[in-house]
């Protein structure tokens, strides 16, 4: 059912560098990863890092921001994709890491539900196990559907619908463009990294394949859109795609009148293994500024109000 299609729609002539004012908001001490982020109605930042099995939290907006821990998760390690499926409630992947192997402990793939809704102490509750997940990365909400969250496995190349109410979980879809290539691919030796529903597709990155895609949720086919070394990405409310992309960039996807994309390499400084990135919320200027976390350890707001694309 899910057959691979490779469509290129990408227009490569608009290609080309555009530069976005940026700042380095923090840099964790010892350079420790920080993986992915989600923004609270407050616009304060939540943060994963497969460092930590701790939720971080940063205020963007204060002088000197500084990482607060929130919630540290049992059996744990490490923590992935995170996403607001309920207002001002997460889901959050964590899991045992192993380093050298590049996967999860075996049985301690565990996505966790933490709600700040009732003020005060967020309360965390267990929402569902993935003992045949070897390694979860990105995560997304199902618009519509507010029970439900896919979750990408970047080594069996599937992604899966968590029901983050009962604990239901299966394979939602399965495909070669999510995939790994192997050890005598390039690294990282990941498959399907960021995953995203929007407007009923879903678009994910494939990290070793170096492909953004995206396949309609319902019985679809894969469309390949682009190449580039992508990680994770954020839609923005023109319907463009900001993708953090390597070694240290972002790739800003903008869609064209006849259904292509115009694909431009943008900031290609300061940033160090880009990962994630996710806008601000509350007035003008937050919901223009995209927030970038890398691999390094870095926190850089992007000033995307500007800029010549
Ligand atoms: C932690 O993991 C152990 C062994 O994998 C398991 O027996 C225990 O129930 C887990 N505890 C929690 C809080 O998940
Ligand atoms: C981590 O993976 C390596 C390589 O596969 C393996 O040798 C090692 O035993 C694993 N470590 C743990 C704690 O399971
Ligand atoms: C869509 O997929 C389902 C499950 O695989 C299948 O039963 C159904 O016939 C498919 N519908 C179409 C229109 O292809
Ligand atoms: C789509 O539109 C762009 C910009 O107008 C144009 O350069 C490109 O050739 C078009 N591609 C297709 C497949 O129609
Ligand atoms: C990027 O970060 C890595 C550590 O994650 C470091 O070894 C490397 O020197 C950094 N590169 C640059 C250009 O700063």
């Amino acid at each position: 059912m899910w057959q691979v299609n490779f469509l290129f729609l990408l227009e490569l002539a608009g290609r080309g560098i555009a530069t976005f004012p940026t700042q380095l908001i923090f840099q964790t001490p010892g350079g420790q990863a920080l993986e992915n982020l989600a923004v609270r109605p407050s616009s304060k930042l939540l943060i994963t890092s497969t460092a930590f099995p701790t939720l971080f939290t940063l205020d963007p907006t204060a002088a000197n921001p500084t990482l607060d821990e929130v919630f540290t998760f049992p059996n744990a390690s490490a923590l992935t994709g995170i996403a607001e499926y309920r207002p001002d409630v997460y889901a959050i992947a964590a899991f045992v890491f192993n380093s050298t192997s590049i996967m999860a402990a075996p049985g301690s793939v565990a996505i966790w539900s933490l709600d700040f809704a009732s003020g005060g102490t967020p309360t965390a509750r267990r929402a569902a196990r993935i003992p045949q997940s070897i390694l979860p990365n990105g995560l997304s909400t199902v618009p519509g559907q507010p029970d439900l969250v896919l979750v990408a496995d970047s080594i069996l190349g599937e992604a899966f619908e968590v029901n983050v109410r009962t604990g239901a979980v299966r394979v939602l879809i399965q495909d070669v463009t999510m995939t790994p290539i192997g050890p005598n691919g390039p690294a990282p030796p990941l498959g399907i990294d960021g995953l995203h529903v929007h407007d009923g597709l879903l678009y994910f990155t494939n990290a070793q394949r170096q492909t953004f895609s995206r396949v309609p949720l319902v019985n679809g086919t894969v469309e390949t859109l682009a190449s580039g070394e992508f990680d994770d990405f954020t839609f923005d409310t023109e319907g463009r795609v900001w993708v953090a992309t390597d070694p240290g960039g972002l790739t800003l996807f903008t869609p064209l009148k006849n259904g292509t994309f115009e694909q431009k390499l943008v900031v290609d400084t300061v940033l160090n293994g880009t990962s994630s990135a996710a806008f601000g919320r509350n007035g003008a200027r937050e919901t223009k500024t995209l927030y970038v976390t890398t691999r390094a350890g870095q926190l850089v707001a992007v000033d995307t109000s500007g800029g010549d694309a």
